[in-house]
């Protein structure tokens, strides 16, 4: 089934009096791998759980399937949370349920199939996040790393057509977090449902959306195309995509100006931004992810609103993309194998487990406003934009 849009609008919530973030506006295209980033408390979490109808925001509209979430009755809503599939950051697994239990709870409560498949449902689910065997354990006798994992086969039980993971690849070794992020973009390429991931992982944030979001100062900084962020100047965008010390956020979110002020003065004469990596591909045999045709045609629309240093990533991408199209078989990346799997599968397999979307049509073109840019306060002075230091160079191989 084809993943569905969400459109936030206006959105703000508080806890008593104290805001955790204001007038948050974007839309999550349908069927397209999104990444909400943002440093340490800053609300990613509750804004996961706001887009679920958990947490009431006080302001603003969720829409989706043309419900607000945030006004509609309590029994539309439980209809409309069927569409998600939800990896909590803490996992959120029953303790005293076992690992099989845990993982057809979804499945036992929402629908009325019968154990024996069931039974299919969550075996194919253990293998493919690597936890097949582990059927009887009890979520007290696993790894952090395993119970995540956990928590990501039951998100995925009831074919979501909506996936919100919050950093599903913390406590995970860098290993598994490459198999992740393939996963990631190999059940986008199967299901076409719309993904919001939230991580602190620079390379899954580089590689895997399509879309970035920026939570700073109790705003959204930023939304929009992976290359907007990933080629923006933006002192705080910037800083976080590289992983940097310098810059205006802090070990307590926010620096004092002059010392951020004089830390960009260095970065400045160091270098410029790296180019931007390649973004992953949908493993070979698998098929094309249904998002990139509709991405395209999106990211055309708005193309003229869109910064120079980001429409020159944009068209060298597509060129490289293009050029890949031409080669007969297109290799993966290292270890680039379905999660918990040590190989991938030959191109011809057949494809496993989750329904194959059927030539879906396109989606209605989303108009440019999806770009977001709400520049947060730029202690350094420094105008935001300018020219990038070369943006992507090679496709993923
Ligand atoms: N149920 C709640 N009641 C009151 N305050 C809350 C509640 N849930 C979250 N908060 C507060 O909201 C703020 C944002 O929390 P949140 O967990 O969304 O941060 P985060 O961006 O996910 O951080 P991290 O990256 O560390 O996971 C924090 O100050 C937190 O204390
Ligand atoms: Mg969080």
């Amino acid at each position: 089934m084809p993943g569905v849009e969400v459109r936030v609008e206006g959105l703000t919530k508080s806890f008593g009096r104290a805001n955790i973030w204001s007038d948050v506006t974007l839309t999550l295209p349908p069927g397209e791998v999104s990444v909400l980033l943002g440093p340490s408390g800053t609300g990613k979490s509750v804004f996961l759980k706001s887009l679920i109808g958990l947490l009431k925001p006080e302001k603003g509209s969720i829409v989706i399937h043309d419900t607000d979430l945030v006004r509609c009755s309590e029994n539309r809503l439980y209809e409309i949370r069927k569409l998600f599939g939800v990896l909590f950051q803490d996992g959120a697994l029953f303790g005293s349920m076992n690992l099989y239990d845990n993982i057809a709870f979804p499945l036992r409560e929402h629908t009325k199939k019968s154990e024996s498949e069931i039974r299919d449902i969550v075996a194919e689910k253990m293998d493919m996040v690597g936890l097949k065997g582990d059927e009887k354990k009890l979520p007290g006798e696993i790894s952090g790393g395993m119970r995540k994992r956990a928590g990501l086969a039951r998100a995925l039980v009831l074919d979501p057509e909506i996936i919100l993971f919050d950093e599903p690849d913390s406590g995970l070794d860098p290993v598994r977090t490459a198999y992740l992020n393939q996963l990631i973009i190999d059940l986008n390429a199967q299901t076409d449902a719309t993904f919001l991931i939230v991580t602190h992982d620079i390379n899954t944030a580089q590689t895997v959306p399509d879309n970035i979001g920026m939570l700073y100062r109790k705003h959204l900084a930023m939304f929009g195309p992976r290359e907007v962020l990933l080629t923006s100047e933006d002192p705080v965008v910037a800083q976080f995509l590289n992983g940097r010390r310098q810059g205006p956020i802090g070990m307590s979110e926010e620096k004092d100006t002059a010392q951020a002020a004089r830390e960009m003065a260095e970065v400045d004469e160091l270098s410029g931004l790296p180019p931007i990596k390649p973004q992953l591909d949908a493993t070979a045999g698998l098929p094309e992810r249904k998002a990139v045709a509709r991405r395209q045609k999106r990211v055309a629309e708005m193309m003229h609103t869109l910064p120079p240093a980001a429409q020159e990533a944009i068209r060298r991408s597509q060129a490289e993309s293009g050029q890949a199209a031409q080669q007969p078989a297109r290799q993966q990346a290292a270890g680039a194998a379905p999660y918990g799997r040590p190989d991938a599968p030959p191109a011809d397999a057949p494809t496993q487990s989750i329904p194959r979307v059927q030539d879906a049509p396109l989606g209605q073109p989303t108009p440019p406003q999806n770009l977001q840019h709400n520049p947060p306060q730029n202690p350094t002075g420094r105008a935001p934009g300018g020219p990038s230091s070369g943006p992507g160079r090679h496709r993923f191989r």
